[in-house]
Formats: C-alpha cells, sequence, structure tokens
C-alpha cells in the first residue's frame, strides 16, 4: 500500500458453528490476529453440535476473545475502520450472538457493518494464504455443510457450478466416523486413521462421477459404509477401521478430484482454491495436488487453521465488500440458509 493511503483495518467476527472467532484484518490480506475460541470439546460428549449450547458459549466468551484479538494486533477499538461478520449460513442462534455484537460495535463506533456469507469467507482465506491471488479461478468449497465447486470470476462475484444433492462432504465424513465409533468432529480422525490403512481393501461407490455435471451426492456412499458395517457385524466378519477410513477417503477423494478438476479444464482456468474444513484433510490434498500437478494447474490451499471456522478469513471477505460500500443497516438479520447466489450486494 502507497503510503498517502491510508491503511483499512476491519474487525471481523465469525460465530455461525461451534467456534468463537474475532480478526483484526489489515488491508484484507494481512491477519493481525485471529484469536479462534473452539466449543470442540463441549460437544464432542453429544457426538455433534448442539445449537443451544453453541449460542450460550458464544455469549459466554465473545467479550474475551475481542479483548485478546486486539490486544494481539495491538490495537484498540479506535483504530478500527469497520467491523465484519458472518451473517449466514449456520445455525441462526450461533449468528446471532455475532451478528448482535457486531451490530452493537458498529453502533458505538460509528462505523460501519459489512455483512459477510460464511462460504465466501472460506474461499476468501486463500486471498489471505496466497498474496498474489486474483480471480478468476475454480473453487472446491467443501465444509460441514457445504459443497460446492464456485467459479470465482471476479471478487464477490460467483457463479455455481455444482453442488451436493444431499449431503455435505464434511457432514459424510463425521457421520461415517460416527458409524465406526470415533469421536465427533469425525473429518480429522477419519483422516488421521486412514493413514493405517489400505485403501483398497474395501469397494466403495464413486456417487455421480460419470454424471454429465459437477454435481454431486454422498449419502449413497454414506449407505454404503453403513451397510458395509452392518453386514460385516451381521456375518461376524471383522474389519479394520483403518482400512474402512482409508477406502473411504479414496472414494470421496476421487469423485471431487475428478469433478473439479474436469471444471479447471471446461472453464480454461488454471488455478484451483480449496475452501472448508474439509479442505484440511491430508489424503484430498495430496490426491488434489498430484492431480493438479498432472494437468499444470496451480493449486492454492489454505493453512490449517485458515480452513476450518476463523475470522480472519470474514475479515479479508469484509475488505473487499468494504472497497465496494456493501453496509448493512443495523436491522441486519441472521440467515442460517443463506445461499451464495444471494449475498447482500
Ligand atoms: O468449514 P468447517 O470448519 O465448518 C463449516 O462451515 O461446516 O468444516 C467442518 C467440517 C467437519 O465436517 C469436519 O469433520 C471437517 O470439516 N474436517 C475434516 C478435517 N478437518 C475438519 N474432514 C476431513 N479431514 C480433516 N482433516
Ligand atoms: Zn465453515
Amino acid at each position: 500500500m502507497e503510503d498517502n493511503k491510508k491503511d483499512i483495518i476491519i474487525l471481523a467476527i465469525e460465530s455461525s458453528c461451534d467456534e468463537t472467532s474475532i480478526a483484526i484484518v489489515k488491508n484484507g490480506r494481512e491477519v493481525l490476529s485471529n484469536v479462534i475460541s473452539s466449543q470442540i470439546d463441549i460437544h464432542r460428549a453429544f457426538g455433534g453440535v448442539v445449537p443451544e449450547i453453541a449460542s450460550r458459549k458464544h455469549i459466554e466468551v465473545i467479550d474475551i476473545v475481542l479483548d485478546e484479538a486486539l490486544e494481539q494486533a495491538n490495537k484498540t477499538l479506535n483504530d478500527i475502520d469497520a467491523i465484519a461478520v458472518t451473517y449466514g449460513p449456520g445455525l441462526v442462534g450461533a449468528l446471532l450472538v455475532g451478528v448482535s455484537y457486531a451490530k452493537s460495535l458498529a453502533y458505538t463506533l460509528k462505523k460501519p457493518l459489512v455483512p459477510v456469507h460464511h462460504i465466501e469467507g472460506h474461499i476468501y482465506a486463500n486471498y489471505i494464504e496466497d498474496k498474489e491471488l486474483e480471480p478468476p479461478f475454480i473453487s472446491l468449497v467443501i465444509s460441514g455443510g457445504h459443497t460446492h465447486i464456485v467459479c470465482v470470476e471476479d471478487y464477490g462475484k460467483f457463479k455455481i457450478l455444482g453442488k451436493t444433492r444431499d449431503d455435505a462432504c464434511g457432514e459424510a465424513f463425521d457421520k461415517v466416523a460416527r458409524t465406526i465409533g470415533l469421536k465427533y468432529p469425525g473429518g480429522p480422525e477419519i483422516d488421521r486413521l486412514a493413514k493405517l490403512g489400505n485403501k483398497y481393501a474395501i469397494d466403495l461407490p464413486r456417487v455421480m462421477i460419470d454424471t454429465d455435471n459437477y454435481d454431486f451426492s454422498f449419502s449413497g456412499l454414506k449407505s454404503a459404509v453403513l451397510n458395509f458395517v452392518n453386514k460385516s457385524n451381521m456375518t461376524n466378519t471383522p474389519f479394520k477401521k483403518e482400512d474402512l477410513a482409508a477406502s473411504f477417503q479414496q472414494a470421496i477423494a476421487d469423485v471431487l478430484v475428478f469433478k473439479t478438476i474436469k471444471a479447471c479444464k471446461e472453464n480454461n482456468l488454471k488455478i484451483l482454491a480449496l475452501a472448508g474444513g474439509v479442505s484440511a484433510n491430508s489424503f484430498l490434498r495430496q490426491s488434489i495436488q498430484n492431480a493438479c500437478d498432472k494437468e499444470g494447474i496451480k493449486l492454492c490451499v489454505p493453512s490449517l487453521k485458515l480452513c476450518t471456522d476463523n475470522a480472519a478469513m470474514i475479515g479479508c471477505a469484509g475488505y473487499f465488500e468494504y472497497l465496494k460500500d456493501n453496509f448493512a443497516n443495523l436491522d441486519l438479520n441472521a440467515y442460517p440458509n443463506l445461499k451464495l447466489e444471494n449475498i447482500i450486494n
């Protein structure tokens, strides 16, 4: 940034699920702090996120997270130019904590309020990771609630090429993990276990790999795993959980890699950016990297902390929305089912 241009400092808030996070981001791509308070240990006992508990925990910690974020960034509230907040999609009660908090800060500080779509945030994590990255590119968004292949045509301009018709990719990881008795969240557990297993041991379907579109389906794969486990139990044929984890990951990776590379080639785009919690999966990262190397496609992958829910990615998206004067009024609501196609523009 030139000396005569003022730095833009965004305070960003993320509370859509079970992470309370506040970040301070300078000029969109420089993270001054990114404090994340995770509730995973609390929800683990219930095998998944309990929405009511999530909202209450956000309220309990959000003040502390704010203080910590300002301290780490060596900033005060007076240094902030705008407040960015995730307003959807997510758990409505959890979202409302962040949205209400952001509105009171914006009102008190007399600063603009910038609404950010959670998935837009996940995609923008790549702009933080790779300072040179510019649209257009293809993004594979794989999180607990979403599986999308998106063409990022410009900042804030998305074209959805394909999406899941049923379960999200992360949901499939979590449900399969639960089936074989792994703790919540299942994705990292399957990732860890699969390293010890044989990915050719169990034959699982590559659902929708041959369809002439970019859509996915994961519920059939989930059912195939369930049937396999039930049959093994009924016939008293033991199997290794490690093999199941590795075979499941391979089945998921085959479909994701095939369709995503196809999207890059058919749209003549040579850059692919991963986004969302499942892109933390080590096997998937390696599989996609191998395929990209073969096709001459540049792969951007956010670091692990930027893959899962965090406010720095919201601060980055918030900055680019700020540049477009995309501000919300103080009657901003939370939208649990907000679509990427419907972001406020
Ligand atoms: O993006 P995210 O943090 O939250 C949502 O917006 O949904 O994604 C959470 C999902 C969970 O399903 C979790 O199991 C999955 O990301 N996940 C992983 C890994 N780390 C997190 N899935 C597979 N392998 C991982 N290493
Ligand atoms: Zn997320």
